[in-house]
């Protein structure tokens, strides 16, 4: 794994901004697997910047969102939907037909993960993955405990996880209490994974990520197993390594 240090969010924000701008701009065509959550908002906004000032166009690129949650409408401000269209989307000339998002109002869920699971392959897979991690070393939705083997699919959200979310909420009994992700194998078909760390919450994952074995009890410990992955971390991030 590949580790940047950077000052700031602000500056994990640029250098990866910089680093998704270059795939962009180098390709025909790219799968981008994109993330929700605050660490990723910052880099959603260098990357309008840039569509302002540069021109960088999106029009050859489809995305993969991570998750969605269980029972939240496309509609509903807090779902990821509108969390990407309201950060990123609405702002950049990327066909919304061109954008996934797991569907968390299917009749049949586990068929939407299977469905999913099946559109990301037909698509030929991730070229570039953005992560964030969470302090419990989750990543997208998979939380500790969940199979290296794990395809897309339904998981309950660890309290934790729900308390760190319930401040997009009006109450923590708002926040949903299941949702769909990538698995952790889909996360890691990926060809390229970039990791956003930002904040000393996460200075006790990040020790985790760095030092500790590869266990299915920190999901986010798999990445190093993966041949190409670069994390962006800023000081308060890696207090402890
Ligand atoms: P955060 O969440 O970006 O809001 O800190 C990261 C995550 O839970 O994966």
């Amino acid at each position: 794994m590949k580790i940047i240090e950077v000052s700031d969010y602000k500056q994990m924000s640029v250098k990866a901004a910089q680093h998704l701008i270059g795939k962009v701009r180098s390709a025909d065509s790219v799968t981008l697997g994109l993330a929700t959550g605050g660490t990723p908002k910052g880099l959603y906004g260098e990357l309008i910047e840039d569509h302002h000032v540069n021109g960088t166009s999106y029009k050859c690129v489809n995305s993969f969102n991570l998750d969605e949650y269980i029972g939240l409408s496309k509609e509903d401000p807090n779902s990821y939907f509108q969390y990407m269209c309201t950060n990123l989307f609405s702002h950049i000339d990327i066909s919304l037909e061109n954008t996934h998002i797991p569907s968390g109002m299917a009749v049949n869920l586990q068929e939407e993960c299977n469905r999913y699971e099946n559109l990301i392959e037909q698509a030929g897979g991730i070229d570039l993955q953005v992560l964030g991690i969470g302090e419990n070393g989750h990543i997208g939705f998979n939380e500790p405990g969940t199979s290296f083997q794990s395809g897309t699919h339904l998981v309950d959200l660890a309290d934790s996880t729900r308390e760190a979310n319930a401040r997009y909420f009006s109450s923590i009994d708002e926040v949903p209490s299941q949702a769909i992700t990538m698995g952790i194998s889909t996360i890691m078909k990926s060809r390229e994974i970039l990791l956003l760390v930002s904040g000393s919450s996460k200075q006790e994952a990040m020790k985790k990520l760095l030092e500790n074995e590869v266990t299915e009890s920190f999901p986010a410990s798999i990445l190093r197993n993966h041949h190409n992955v670069t994390i962006i971390a800023d000081k308060d991030a890696l207090t402890l390594v």
